[in-house]
């Protein structure tokens, strides 16, 4: 039930109050509360149907009492600083972004803990654009697969240069960073091939990516 993924969000949480934005199975909110790590997590999903069996777990667990199911898209189930710590993971970084931006003030009073599937390095540059800190990264590995999250929170951030929004350098003694740097790479090198076999391309935009390219290309343990 506890995948590599869902682990590496838990080993981030240390506040004792939760909310889990999107929660599906509640399998977060449940594994913190059965092991004592939270006192209170409140679980919200924007479909009832992943709610219903969210409910469900929660009660099997008998857990009902320090997990809470709340109906509702992004934030609107939740009052402003009611929890220290705001979970959204298993979503897309648009979808994610898209969430905080549409209550950005209410998303400001919580520490947030990110676990996007995609478009990580947009998500960070627009979470710092719009006034927060990344505080800390993580990765964890799944077969071939290599999963980020981090956390961040009301701040101030000097933009990265854009090679440390996809590859962040506190990552670099992480044991999947290699793994990191090869997805990314695999990732460029796919967006070049459809962007050359464009029936017009856009040479700019290629020349883009392929800078981009080769400055990650560089960036294993000793080229940072
Ligand atoms: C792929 S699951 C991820 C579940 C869990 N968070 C995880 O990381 O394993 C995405 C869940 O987010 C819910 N969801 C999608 N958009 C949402 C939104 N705007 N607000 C709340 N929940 C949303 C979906 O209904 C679905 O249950």
């Amino acid at each position: 039930m506890i995948t590599p993924r869902l682990q590496m969000i838990i080993d981030l949480v240390s506040e004792k109050t939760i909310a889990d934005i999107g929660t599906d199975h509640a399998y977060i909110p449940i594994k913190l509360a059965s092991m004592g790590q939270i006192e209170k997590a409140i679980a919200t999903d924007k479909n009832e149907g992943p709610l219903k069996i969210a409910e469900e777990n929660v009660f099997r667990y008998g857990l009902s009492d320090k997990v809470s199911l709340r109906l509702g898209s992004g934030l609107d189930p939740i009052n402003e600083g009611e929890c220290e710590l705001l979970i959204i993971a298993g979503m897309g970084g648009k979808l994610i972004g898209d969430i905080i931006e549409d209550n950005l003030s209410k998303s400001k009073s919580f520490k947030l803990l990110l676990q996007p599937m995609n478009a990580q390095a947009e998500l960070r540059k627009r979470l710092i654009n719009l006034g927060f800190k990344i505080t800390k990264e993580s990765l964890s590995c799944e077969g071939f697969k290599v999963y980020n999250a981090f956390c961040c929170e009301r701040g101030k951030q000097k933009l990265p240069e854009e090679k440390f929004l996809h590859i962040p350098l506190e990552l670099s003694c992480n044991k999947y960073y290699n793994m990191l740097v090869d997805k990314k790479i695999r990732e460029l090198n796919k967006i070049i091939k459809g962007l050359e076999n464009a029936k017009t391309p856009d040479y700019s935009e290629i020349d883009y990516y392929k800078n981009l390219l080769g400055k990650i290309e560089n960036m294993n343990q000793k080229g940072l």
